[in-house]
């Protein structure tokens, strides 16, 4: 049901953790499934993503997706890192199940949601970069201070 990419980035995910000074973090989450997906971004005057860490309280392939998507990005400027979307996520893992496809939507708003943050912070306009769509509440970011064991 899973393709093998999804799977080694299941069980070896990538760039987990979070950033120290991140220029730019994004929290979104989703509402029916509940899975909370945080993106931290090191950006440096140049605009390039030097770095990309993320937290997921979410499904296998929540976890999958941010793994995918902060390796996608990383190198990127800012602009370019638009063009990592969900589809670009999907295409890079080999594909998803139907049912899974909104994990990697969550992944792509969050990535949109950590370039808001850093654009906002820096007073700097990201051409075709909407604000956040779905922002957490302040009971769902505890979670990422007092994560469950
Ligand atoms: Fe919701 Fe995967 S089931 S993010």
């Amino acid at each position: 049901m899973y393709s093998e990419k999804v799977m080694d980035h299941f069980n070896n995910p990538r760039n987990v953790g979070e950033l120290e000074n991140p220029s730019g973090v994004g929290t979104v989450g989703n509402a029916k499934c509940g899975d909370i997906m945080r993106i931290y971004l090191d950006i440096d005057n140049l605009g390039v993503i030097q770095d990309a860490k993320f937290k997921t309280f979410g499904c296998g392939a929540a976890v999958a997706t941010s793994s995918m998507a902060t390796e996608l990005v990383k190198g990127k400027t800012v602009q370019e890192a638009l063009t990592v979307t969900n589809k670009t996520v999907m295409e890079a893992l080999d594909g998803l199940p139907p049912v899974k496809v909104h994990c990697s939507l969550l992944a792509e708003e969050a990535i949109h949601a950590a370039l808001w943050d850093y654009a906002k912070k820096h007073g700097i306009e990201i051409t075709g970069l909407k604000p956040p769509v779905s922002d957490v509440d302040e009971r769902e970011e505890l979670l990422f201070r007092h994560p469950p064991k």
